[in-house]
């Protein structure tokens, strides 16, 4: 499977969000990574689905959106509504997960299903039939810019036995750079999401490129 690239416009120069988006798309991403925080899930807060509807507008890349938020039951429409290609929520909130994957999957967006680093694989065992996607979270979620935790490129490893042979992608978030994205990649990792390396750049093709081709 090629790695495909995502860079996460939370690293971005949101006054020239616009021109951002084109750069990376001119670039070679594989699709845009999008984070939304509640402020309450995590201690940060970003932006909603009106925001994500205009980005909609400015770029063909496929948006991936990863919901850091308490209730995602309630805003999951919204999302779908605004044109995203990927949407995960949280495995650590108090959700029916099937019932809101189906509903995901039901609108032709990928369903996806996001972990953090503390939490372990064992709820996701059960819902292998409903994602198509699962979002190891490398840094605990709330920032840009953190450094990658040694012990999920375990968990990728686990993860990856654990789905065998469907088809199921796995997303790495968090603190990757060529040293990490190595790590992750050999541990079965496909999708590739970075923020502040690619960003803090000031060469975004070589990056993308080079994250790609570790
Ligand atoms: C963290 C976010 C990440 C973040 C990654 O909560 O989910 O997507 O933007 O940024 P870097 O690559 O800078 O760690
Ligand atoms: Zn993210």
């Amino acid at each position: 499977m090629q790695t495909k690239i995502a860079p996460s416009i939370l690293s971005a120069n949101f006054i020239n969000l616009e021109a951002e988006i084109k750069q990376v798309e001119k670039a070679g991403a594989d699709m845009l990574h999008l984070d939304i925080m509640d402020g309450h899930f995590v201690p940060n807060l970003t932006f909603g689905p009106g925001l994500v509807k205009q980005l909609r507008k400015t770029t063909n890349l496929p948006l991936d959106a990863h919901l850091m938020i308490t209730n995602p039951t309630s805003f999951i429409d919204k999302f779908i509504e605004s044109g995203v290609h990927y949407i995960s929520f949280h495995i650590e909130t108090d959700s029916e997960y099937k019932k809101l994957l189906d509903r995901i999957r039901k609108s032709n967006v990928k369903a996806g299903i996001a972990i953090n680093p503390d939490t372990s694989l064992s709820k996701v065992q059960n819902i292998l039939d409903y994602i198509d996607y699962v979002l190891i979270m490398a840094v605990h979620p709330g920032f840009g810019g953190q450094k990658y935790i040694e012990d999920c490129t375990q968990k990728i490893q686990e993860i990856s036995a654990m789905i065998s042979k469907r088809n199921i992608e796995i997303e790495v978030d968090g603190g990757i750079n060529y040293k990490t994205a190595i790590l992750a990649k050999e541990a079965g990792a496909n999708i590739l999401v970075a923020g502040e390396f690619i960003f803090s750049s000031n060469n975004y093709k070589e990056v993308i490129q080079g994250l790609r081709n570790v």
